[in-house]
């Protein structure tokens, strides 16, 4: 959850490493903190806070070198603060590591390292490695020696990045377990390290990614991969398709804002080259399966965590309706703590947009030990979850940095809706003739969003933000397809703006939600046009008979919506199965008018972070 950046070359690094921690603050912003090599010393600079706060400090006490090392935190062991804040030293001061990840034995390790007289100046478990580093260096003759042997130490997920003055020409980076990302971007006599592939890819496209038990030697020159048992592995280079811009914010006031307009290009993206409309066809190039391993599945079980478990809901709906395939959801971090039934006929979907979640790669993992498919859909390129899947369908929605999901969401949807059309064609369980026009409604799919995204609306949404960002509480409410959104709404208000919102199936309210309805409960209804408009009409009736405040979101031209709600924000009418992808739009909308209204810290919501690296 943390994010890392460094670099070696010939620049100045000390701002190349602050501006890749500034595309990484959406990782954690506890802290920050940066090492750089000037004139053969280490030089750390951190405090807590914001990254910010670090930059003010570098402007009082600048540094700068040709080797850095640089850490924004999302604090698991010890309190944000300036003495837990990363780069750790050891006592001589001549080697400094960040990580990301959890030392899950530091108790043990951080005892017999006292025992041994070892003095400890921070409450991290991060600070064991260090002094671990320290005493293997002699010994191991070599800083990447030396982080082999340390990380034969460590149990948990842990990326590492290691540097030491008594080496000046290499930072040393290591991955045990599914600690998050590594990537290394190699450039022209110079070379990059980072969490996440935004934080260097205004330098370089060119990127290797270490894998578990694997330690990169980073020099000017490039990169060499060895093994935690010091066996080499040739490095695969991974041209990143993404350019700089789409990962800046540019006019936007935040990246959430930016993303919520991107999605009919995302959309677009995700579907341009993979569907042959006149054949009624779809082509998923990574996908890997034969016609026969389709037909072998009995069962989906798709796994995914947050705003991807509520994507993978909808994909519930797709799956079954298009390709006729029991699908049950679940989340990745119950998922393996309950012996879950998979076998060689289970088709496991996980979806991620950082492919790194953890609960979510530990569910791959026990659906991959049990004989399943795995097929993941996922946005980050080159990370583990695609990595370590049997078939990957990518989202193509370019980075998404705010830590609120909405882009990722909608192309994950779409994703679904190719997965499911995809095994539809090879299963036959829907013929050519209704696969056509399944794809043909797909493609008027970015015209209808970019309907619904129209900038000139948002009057609407800044009326309402005006009139509802101090309620303290909302019910979200759908049915059918459109109860995930429910819940995705809610999970949307709460986490950018602190409100509490809960998302319900709308027939349930009845069995005891009820009972909440009052003048202080907005009631957010997404009662499109489709199955069960009348029934949502029904529990509208109910809210107002009990004298609640309703916000609809209805299909345009409702005009007898319009008599029943107070409020109504429409979106165009759409063929059933893709009516949640309008409908989630209003309320992304919504969400981030009303956390801009009261102020709240849009892209870097308190105690969240983008990716959950850790359980
Ligand atoms: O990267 P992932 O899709 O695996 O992330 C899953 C969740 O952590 C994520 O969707 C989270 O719930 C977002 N903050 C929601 O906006």
């Amino acid at each position: 959850m943390c994010g890392i950046v460094g670099y070696v070359g010939p620049r100045p690094a000390t701002s190349i490493v602050v501006n890749g921690l500034q595309r990484l603050e959406y990782r954690g912003y506890d802290s920050a903190g940066i090492a750089v090599l000037h004139e053969d010393r280490i030089h750390v600079r951190r405090d807590a806070g914001k990254l910010s706060n670090l930059i003010a400090l570098l402007a009082q006490q600048p540094i700068d070198g040709n080797l850095a090392l640089g850490h924004t935190r999302w604090a698991t062991h010890g309190r944000p603060s300036q003495q837990n804040a990363h780069p750790h030293s050891d006592a001589s001061g001549e080697i400094v590591v960040v990580q990301n990840g959890i030392v899950e034995n530091y108790r043990e390790l951080r005892e017999s390292l006292q025992a041994e007289g070892i003095e400890f100046r921070s409450e991290t478990d991060t600070e064991v490695i260090v002094h671990l580093l320290a005493l293997n260096y002699s010994a191991a003759g070599g800083l990447a020696e030396a982080v082999r042997k340390t990380m034969g130490h460590l149990k948990g997920p842990s990326a590492i990045v290691a540097m030491t003055s008594r080496e000046p020409d290499r930072l040393v980076a290591a991955r045990l377990g599914n600690a998050g990302g590594v990537a290394i971007g190699l450039g022209d006599g110079e070379t990059f390290v980072a969490s996440d592939i935004p934080a260097i890819l205004e330098h370089t496209r060119r990127m290797v990614f270490l894998e578990d038990g694997q330690v990169a030697l980073i020099t000017r020159d490039g990169v060499q991969v060895e093994t935690l048992a010091g066996q080499a592995v040739k490095p695969e280079i991974h041209l990143i398709p993404w350019d700089p811009i789409s990962a800046a914010k540019g006019e936007f006031r935040h990246f959430m804002q930016k993303e919520i307009f991107e999605q009919a290009r995302s959309v677009t993206d995700t579907i341009r080259g993979r569907v042959d409309f006149d054949a009624g066809e779809v082509v998923l190039g990574q996908l890997n399966l034969s016609p026969e391993r389709a037909r072998s599945f009995n069962r989906i079980v798709i796994v995914a965590c947050g705003t991807s478990a509520y994507a993978g809901l909808v994909g519930k709906f797709l799956l079954e309706a298009i390709a006729r395939i029991p699908t049950e959801v679940d989340y990745g971090s119950e998922f393996r703590y309950r012996d879950p039934i998979i076998d060689e006929q289970t088709l496991l979907l996980a979806i991620t947009q950082s492919g790194e979640t953890v609960d979510t790669l530990a569910a791959m993992e026990e659906g991959r030990n049990k004989g399943a498919f795995v097929v993941s859909i996922v946005n980050s390129i080159g990370s583990q979850a695609a990595r370590v899947s049997d078939g990957v369908i990518t989202m193509h929605c370019g980075p998404e940095i705010g830590v609120a999901s909405t882009k990722a969401f909608t192309t994950s949807v779409v994703d679904q809706y190719l997965l499911a059309l995809a095994l539809a064609q090879a299963r036959d369980s829907i013929g050519p003739a209704h696969r056509r026009r399944l794809l043909n409604d797909l493609a008027h799919l970015p015209r209808l969003i970019g309907q619904v995204l129209d900038p000139n609306d948002n009057a609407l949404y800044l009326d309402l933000a005006e009139r509802f960002h101090g309620y303290r509480n909302f019910l979200f409410l759908g049915r059918g397809i459109n109860y995930p959104i429910a819940l995705e709404g809610a999970l949307k208000l709460k986490e950018i703006s602190y409100i509490h919102a809960e998302g319900y199936p709308a027939g349930e309210m009845k069995h005891g939600p009820i009972a909440l309805i009052d003048r202080e409960m907005p009631v957010v209804a997404i009662a499109v046009q489709d199955s069960v408009y009348d029934k949502m009409i029904s529990q509208i009736e109910q809210v107002k008979a009990r004298s609640g405040i309703v916000i609809a979101v209805a299909s345009e031209g409702d005009e007898f919506i319009a008599s029943k709600a107070d409020h109504v924000i429409t979106v165009p009418s759409a063929p059933p199965l893709l009516t949640p992808v309008l409908s989630v739009l209003p309320l992304q909308r919504l969400a981030y008018e009303i956390a801009v209204w009261r102020g709240a810290d849009v892209d870097q919501p308190r105690n969240l972070a983008k990716s959950v690296t850790v359980e």
